[in-house]
């Protein structure tokens, strides 16, 4: 009852793109039902998911968009980034690919999105030490360049998960 009389202050939209694979609705899943699910299948379209926090005394509603990183499952782009004020470039620590082709995802979001939008640039996938692919100081360098905040995440073992969204939802407040 309490939750469903809350008085919400602020809506956020994050939007969380990156290549597919990488862990986006992974990582939604854990920020907003603290879920994880190994046989995650591929997103079609668009889906969203909303968690209510407080931040500062103020009661936030994030509203946390995600996209397939397949293109032929890509929903009208424009739409997917109207009014968002946040978003996750999400890339696979694993895979060095997805990590090269940040520049093109940023480039596209910065071509639709608002200029004071905050991004975040996130290696997800973490627990997968071993496999590394990308180096901690390549990622940190490509998100000082661009101004972007960064964070290594693990969806599957919930590492730095809360932060990374509450970073981003403190930053845009
Ligand atoms: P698209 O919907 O195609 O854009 O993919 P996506 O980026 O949403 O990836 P998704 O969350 O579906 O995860 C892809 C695969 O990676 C799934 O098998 C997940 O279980 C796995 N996965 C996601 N996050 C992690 C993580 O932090 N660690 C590990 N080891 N696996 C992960």
């Amino acid at each position: 009852y309490g939750d469903y009389n809350q008085k919400i202050d602020y809506v956020f939209k994050v939007v969380l793109i990156g290549d597919s694979a990488v862990g986006k609705t992974q990582l939604l899943a854990r920020f907003s039902r603290n879920q994880f699910n190994v046989d995650s299948k591929a997103t079609i379209g668009v889906e969203f998911q909303t968690k209510t926090l407080v931040i500062d005394n103020k009661t936030v509603k994030a509203q946390i968009w995600d996209t397939a990183g397949q293109e032929r499952y890509r929903a009208v782009t424009s739409a997917y980034y109207r009014g968002a004020v946040g978003a996750m470039l999400v890339y696979d620590m694993t895979k060095r690919q997805s990590f090269d082709h940040m520049a093109r995802w940023l480039e596209e979001l910065r071509g639709h999105a608002d200029t004071n939008i905050v991004i975040m640039l996130i290696g997800n996938k973490c627990d997968l030490g071993t496999l590394k692919a990308v180096p901690t100081e390549d990622a940190q360098e490509f998100a000082q360049r661009e101004n972007l905040f960064f964070m290594e995440t693990s969806a599957l073992e919930s590492t730095n998960v809360e932060t990374a969204f509450l970073t981003i939802l403190t930053e845009i407040y």
